[in-house]
């Protein structure tokens, strides 16, 4: 079960985020006729393998869905949801940014009523807005912290000095960034703030949406043949997939940069979850990180 810490500093623990996390965005009720593609047997996969942290989003819309899983088992979850991204209505889709003070109040009640949850252990904001200074929002979330309807806050699609002034209202307990072998943008940017004030960075999309999961050649466009040969054959003496491999190199950012670091992988395949959840245990050799490192660096 999570260790929750109720106070004033970042009130999730390190501990409660578990080794690898689950990105919950794709569930969709009436996806699949089969039990390995039913999205609750899914989630409740995810948590009888100890998967402990469970990501969404309002923008996702399946709260209730998560909401319905979870019941029964809330005590074994840390629940992270997200505010701030609106979908349009119109043609052409698109979204809004909605951070102002007001709507994150209206925001976190409805996210509470979807969830059928008394308290948000993790609460996002999705996107950075040009709009509202982010002091602004992180107050607005940190009343809810005082109000115990949420726990912890994140920070997602920030920059540096998004985290900076915001650390400075209210602790950042984790930040969610894209993290993979195919985006690496956070380690330039984001790494040396998040070494300072000591966050839980939550690696989403961490097999490139995919990409990296799919058969050699399906994805050569876009990454190195020498990238694809090398994940294929590390792959090959560990007995696993080229996919699980990208994952476990996510997995190494902890030990590589010495920042907690926690990967989000999503699926909707009970198979899948678990052969994502097998790959928390792949340990690269220094050399395997060096050669894939080196390759990257090449592409
Ligand atoms: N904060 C943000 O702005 C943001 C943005 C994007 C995502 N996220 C979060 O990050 C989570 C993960 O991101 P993601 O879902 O885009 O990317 P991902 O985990 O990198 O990839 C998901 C894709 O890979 C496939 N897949 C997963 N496991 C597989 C396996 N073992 N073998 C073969 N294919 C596999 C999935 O298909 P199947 O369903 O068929 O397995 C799906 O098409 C999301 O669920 C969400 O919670 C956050």
């Amino acid at each position: 079960m999570p260790t929750v810490e109720p106070g004033t500093g970042p009130s999730v623990s390190r501990d409660a985020f578990g080794r690898q996390g689950f990105g919950a965005m794709r569930l969709r009720d009436g996806a699949g006729g089969s039990i390995d593609r039913d999205p609750v047997a899914v989630i409740h996969a995810a948590l009888d393998a100890g998967i402990t942290m469970v990501d969404t989003a309002d923008a996702y819309q399946n709260e209730e869905l998560v909401g319905r899983a979870i019941r029964g088992r809330r005590d074994e979850v840390l629940l992270a949801t997200k505010f701030g991204l609106v979908w349009r209505d119109d043609v052409a889709g698109g979204f809004d940014i909605r951070a102002d003070p007001s709507y994150v109040r209206r925001a976190c009640e409805a996210s509470l009523r979807r969830l059928d949850v008394d308290v948000i252990d993790l609460y996002y904001l999705h996107h950075r807005s040009e709009k509202t200074p982010i002091e602004d929002t992180v107050a607005a979330v940190a009343e809810l912290v005082g109000q115990g309807k949420v726990r912890a806050l994140g920070l997602s699609n920030v920059t540096p000095e998004d985290l900076r002034a915001a650390h400075a209202v209210h602790p950042v307990a984790a930040l969610q960034e894209q993290w993979s072998f195919l985006q690496r943008d956070i380690e330039q940017q984001l790494l040396p703030t998040v070494t300072d004030l000591g966050v839980v960075v939550v690696a989403h999309s961490p097999t490139g949406h995919g990409l990296l999961h799919q058969p050699r050649g399906a994805a050569d466009g876009q990454t190195a043949s020498d990238l694809r040969s090398a994940l294929d054959e590390i792959a090959s003496s560990h007995g696993a997939t080229a996919g699980q491999v990208a994952l476990a190199w996510v997995q190494h950012r902890q030990q590589v940069h010495g920042v907690p670091v926690v990967p989000i992988p999503g699926t909707t395949r009970v198979s899948h979850l678990r052969s994502n959840v097998a790959a928390a245990d792949i340990s690269l050799s220094s050399d395997e990180l060096r050669r894939l490192d080196s390759l990257r660096a090449a592409t």
